[in-house]
């Protein structure tokens, strides 16, 4: 199952526009249906105005449905050869949390590496130690 998870954001990846960097991600979500969802990078000639792979595949998740559970998300990027896979960026970090918050069940996320190794972690929130979130909002 993580295995057909990677293989999805390796094949998203290979449809990413990344004509700028030309670094190209995937990314795959398993939903709570089993059902899974894909994302690459979206580059933009204002750079900025890009958006990273993990982020794509959430809120067009999210946005599909609302009540939806993000199980787990594979992320992979295939032409960064080795061992070491690579690790989300912090603005995805972040938006992984408050999907982990919004649905109250842990989402697991699997970093791949082009030569098979998987890092696996339990919960997003993980991977952002001393976070900001809503609880600050309100103080
Ligand atoms: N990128 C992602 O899509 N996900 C990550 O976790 C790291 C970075 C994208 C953003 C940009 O399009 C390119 O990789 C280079 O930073």
């Amino acid at each position: 199952m993580d295995r057909e998870l990677v293989e999805r954001a390796i094949a998203a990846a290979s449809r990413a526009y990344a004509p700028y960097s030309r670094f190209l991600v995937g990314a795959a979500l398993r939903m709570g249906s089993g059902a899974v969802v894909e994302g690459n990078n979206q580059e933009n000639a204002s750079f900025p105005a890009g958006i990273c792979a993990e982020r794509t595949a959430l809120h067009h998740a999210m946005a599909m449905d609302p009540k939806g559970v993000v199980r787990c998300i594979a992320v992979a990027v295939p032409q960064v050869k080795g061992d070491a896979p690579v690790s989300p960026c912090g603005i995805c970090r972040q938006a992984l949390l408050e999907q982990e918050t919004r649905q109250g069940a842990p989402l697991r996320v699997l970093l791949a590496a082009s030569s098979g190794a998987v890092i696996e972690i339990e919960r997003a929130a993980d991977l952002l130690p001393l976070h900001f979130d809503a609880s600050f909002l309100t103080k």
